[in-house]
């Protein structure tokens, strides 16, 4: 379990966590590789 900086608490199940930074990800605030899909669709 972590817990943001607004107190709000965020299960996770994996061993290493990333947090999503594109804002894409269907499992926020973790990074689900979306990313990926949308790097491609702008190169
Ligand atoms: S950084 Fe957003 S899905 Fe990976």
């Amino acid at each position: 379990m972590v817990q943001d900086e607004d107190g709000n608490e965020h299960r996770t199940w994996r061993p290493v966590s990333a947090v999503c930074r594109c804002g894409a990800s269907a499992v926020k605030p973790w990074c689900d590789g979306t990313h990926k899909v949308l790097r491609k669709r702008t190169t």
